[in-house]
């Protein structure tokens, strides 16, 4: 492009400011429109299917241009964000009626997918968060993390080790994630969003300075922050990205909370999805763990629900706390605190755009009458039996009455949606705008009494005066009656029946009508800005009591569940094991007739289940739910079962299901492998492993065998408890030589109507399997089901003729290498033999078919 001063002033005006938001989408705004010009144009013509144009000329070529109506820029940014773009809003600054020459113009915002503050761009039940991520200073440094949602008003730091960081990625789950120009982060094939910003943001001390300035404390000793110099670091780019998307205010910063690994269950990325926690395998609306418990009132409910399933607390005295406050909530009025808390403000998402000075007029009102709920809200919390987690809500919930005073009389009963409506501010608020309204609300009587006058005065009987936003004032005399019209009158416009006219006194009383809305209008917006600045020193007191009432809702959602579904409290132990009796999959449960309830049994001297049974007998179920009645014990639910006892447990793992990730470039088996490994370096006998057919992924033996060597391995070295889910009858040998392992069964029987499965879990190895029978069920034709019958019983009769050589389990070298057998040949007899009727044989025929017999004996 050529240089910036062969262009005309508007497009020096807006290269200058696409100069500073590289990467970005520019959209200016130009009168009723918000225009993007030249390569933006094009992308975002193409992105968000809006006509391309060129018009007039700068530096000697055309000006490309695409643009979006101003009233429908929400629509087009929710598209923007959800393609991942970011986008720059220009606004005019000042009144374009008065500039001189060129409009001023400044970029308020930057709206990209981690810096999201808008009602209508965000889910109400989920926030978007932004990351940053600093890298070490020293090859044995930590990384450094911090993260917030702008709309929450909470930030969080955190340290760890390159390996670690994908598992944070994932308990994170932010929608951006800064790092630094020029530097290169680790492998991980699940980044969302990212944005390079300049390496010197990420500065320790800068960072140690902007929180302790936010937080209004000398030093971070207080929140356990003080000596974590890469989170600092990584706080620093976050704050000041955070600044610079919303035009330079600082986003409200309430609470500052450290994490540590060690403090949650481990969950990796795997175990999330495969136990589809907040995220259904397929099918975007189908059933998880979240939409299953979540019968919140309030969106900030819904929210910190999601939290607690991101990060169950390993410390079982939180869950005890949890399930304390359920019993309590079970035991009292719980439908009636339901009740209220229906319809609540979402007081923190309101505080934290009252700090971005972004809060709209209905915001206000909403805060202003959720504010008035709070006190109610807090008896009824305080009627329930006393449990500590209840009863720290009430000083929480005890508000200062000033912020609710002040809205109640600042702001109407139904204020306009916007500020720029008028009737935002309430009456006897403010004296001068009182009397900025009368002259409006006068105008009604002086113009009835001056249309009195003028019919006296003209003698029209059917003059008017009237109003339209267009002309204004004027006075509207029909054709017939125009020669009564004094001098004085000067027509306005001719209509096709009448003519309109305004007099000096009317041209009088019209300026100062329209000048005092204007004024009205103006006066509003400062003492709307009043307002909001006088919430702000609350906001922090304001934010408390929202998760007050966050937390009291989602406890109350979790007792209503517990009650609604019958389950039960569960209990933890020290003993190292679960003992679940009458287990069920939470989610199942309801969706099946009858669900069969299973016990599961894992402790030190029976670490490992291997669980075999038919397909569809429910193997994967059985492993899900036992996983699934822990992390729901562990983040302070009850439990789908009679009774559950549950030990320390340090992580979940799973190795679930064939998913193919072409994404990241792996086929099935190396996904299947690759996920093997990580558990088998990282489980401890702390850890419960889900392992759901393990090597079915490559050929038979070279399955089997690594299926055994994972399962002895889990065993002797991990130690971990685990539920080992496999087809390979084999592998039931391995209780043989593993003291600890123990072989149970799901449950099947065989009915001249077909196969019909139990659901039962039982202790020993199954007898047999039924893949055959499935098929048939599953509608696989019948032909070929009577061909895979035989071929089955010529392999299995194969089998058994093989089977006393074959000791899985044996040290390697006693292992016999297994003959390949001529399964064909054998089969080829079989199948001729079976194929004979001798009773439709003629002689001839049957002579025949005996020679054939004898040849293909011969040849094997
Ligand atoms: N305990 C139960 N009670 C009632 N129905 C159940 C139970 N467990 C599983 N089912 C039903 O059986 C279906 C199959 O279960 P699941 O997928 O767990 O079988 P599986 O043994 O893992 O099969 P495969 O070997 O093919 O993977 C489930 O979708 C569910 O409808
Ligand atoms: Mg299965």
């Amino acid at each position: 492009m050529s240089s910036i001063s062969a262009h005309t002033p508007l497009m020096q005006q807006y290269l200058r400011m696409k100069a500073e938001h590289p990467g970005t989408l520019l959209l200016c705004r130009m009168g009723d429109f918000y225009e993007l010009f030249y390569d933006d144009a094009e992308k975002a013509a193409r992105l968000l299917d809006i006509t391309l144009t060129r018009r007039g000329q700068s530096a000697g070529e055309p000006v490309i241009m695409a643009g979006v109506p101003a009233q429908a820029l929400d629509g087009y940014l929710a598209k923007l964000v959800k393609l991942g773009e970011s986008a720059a809003i220009c606004e005019q600054i000042g009144d374009p009626a008065q500039a001189k020459g060129l409009v001023e113009r400044r970029v308020v915002r930057v709206v990209t997918p981690g810096t999201l503050t808008e009602q209508t761009l965000l889910d109400d039940k989920r926030d978007a968060i932004l990351l940053a991520i600093a890298p070490p200073k020293s090859a044995r440094g930590e990384w450094g993390l911090a993260w917030m949602a702008l709309t929450g008003g909470g930030l969080t730091l955190a340290q760890c080790e390159a390996a670690a960081l994908s598992d944070w990625l994932a308990r994170i789950a932010p929608a951006e994630v800064l790092w630094p120009q020029h530097q290169s982060l680790p492998n991980e094939p699940r980044w969302p969003h990212t944005t390079e910003r300049p390496e010197w943001h990420f500065d320790a001390a800068l960072g140690l300075r902007k929180l302790c300035a936010q937080l209004q404390v000398a030093h971070l000793d207080g929140f356990g922050a003080q000596a974590l110099g890469a989170a600092h670091a990584a706080a620093a780019a976050l704050l000041t990205y955070a600044e610079q998307t919303q035009g330079g205010t600082l986003p409200l910063l309430a609470d500052l909370r450290v994490e540590r690994a060690e403090h949650s269950l481990r969950l990796d990325a795997v175990a999330r999805r495969n136990l589809e926690i907040l995220q259904p395998l397929r099918g975007e609306d189908s059933p998880t763990l979240l939409s299953h418990l979540d019968s919140c009132q309030t969106a900030a409910g819904s929210r910190l629900l999601r939290d607690w399933l991101q990060a169950p607390p390993r410390d079982a005295n939180v869950a005890r706390e949890r399930h304390a406050a359920l019993q309590a909530l079970i035991d009292g009025d719980l439908a009636a605190l339901r009740g209220s808390l229906r319809g609540m403000a979402d007081l923190e998402r309101i505080a934290a755009r009252i700090a971005l000075k972004q809060a709209k007029p209905r915001e206000l009102s909403a805060l202003r009458d959720g504010l008035q709920r709070l006190p109610a809200l807090r008896r009824q919390a305080a009627a329930f039996e006393r449990c500590a987690l209840l009863q720290t809500l009430d000083a929480q919930l005890d508000l200062p009455p000033e912020p609710a005073a002040l809205l109640q009389r600042a702001i109407a009963a139904e204020p306009a949606l916007n500020l720029r409506d008028g009737g935002v501010i309430a009456a006897d608020f403010d004296s001068e705008l009182d009397e900025l309204r009368a002259i409006d609300t006068d105008c009604g009587s002086f113009l009835m009494e001056l249309e009195q006058r003028e019919r006296a005065r003209t003698g029209i009987a059917n003059l008017r005066v009237q109003y339209n936003k267009v002309h204004g004032f004027f006075i509207e005399v029909t054709h017939g009656q125009t020669d009564k019209v004094p001098d004085d009158y000067r027509r306005r416009q001719t209509l096709k029946g009448a003519e309109r006219y305004i007099t000096p006194e009317l041209k009088a009383f019209e300026d100062k009508a329209l000048s005092a809305q204007d004024r009205a209008l103006a006066r509003e917006k400062v003492l709307f800005e009043g307002v909001i600045e006088a919430l702000q020193p609350a906001l922090a007191d304001i934010r408390r009591a929202a998760q007050a009432v966050a937390l009291l809702d989602t406890l109350a959602a979790l007792a209503e569940r517990a009650s609604t579904f019958g389950w039960v409290c569960p209990e933890f132990v020290e003993a190292p094991g679960i003992d679940i009796v009458g287990g069920r999959h939470p989610a199942i449960e309801s969706r099946v007739d009858r669900f069969i309830p299973n016990d599961c049994q894992l402790d030190e001297q029976r670490r490992l289940l291997i669980l075999t049974g038919p397909n569809m007998g429910g193997k994967s179920t059985y492993m899900r739910q036992t996983a699934l009645i822990a992390l729901l014990a562990y983040l302070g639910s009850y439990v789908p079962a009679r009774s559950a006892r549950i030990g320390p447990l340090d992580a979940i793992f799973t190795r679930i299901g064939a998913s193919d990730d072409l994404a990241g470039g792996q086929s099935t088996f190396m996904v299947e492998m690759a996920e093997t490994a990580a558990i088998l370096r990282q489980a401890t006998p702390h850890s419960l492993v889900l392992m759901d057919e393990v090597g079915r992924g490559t050929s038979t033996f070279d399955g089997l065998a690594l299926a055994a060597a994972i399962a002895a391995q889990l065993h002797d070295r991990n130690r971990s408890l685990t539920l080992f889910a496999t087809h390979y009858f084999e592998l039931t040998d391995l209780v043989l030589r593993h003291p600890q392992a123990a072989n149970v069964h799901v449950g099947a029987a065989e009915t001249p109507q077909g196969i019909v499965f139990l659901h039962e879990v039982r202790e020993g190895p199954t007898s047999r399997s039924y893949g055959v029978q499935v098929a048939q069920l599953a509608g696989v034709p019948t032909a070929v089901i009577r061909d895979a019958r035989k071929r089955l019983d010529a392999l299995e009769r194969q089998h058994q003729q093989q089977e006393a050589q074959l000791d899985l389990f044996a040290a390697s070298a006693e292992i016999d290498e297994a003959e390949p057998v001529s399964v064909p040949t054998h089969e080829a007899l079989i199948e001729a033999l079976d194929d004979i009727d001798p009773d439709t044989l003629t002689p001839r025929q049957a002579l025949e078919t005996l020679y054939r017999l004898k040849a293909l004996r011969e040849a094997e």
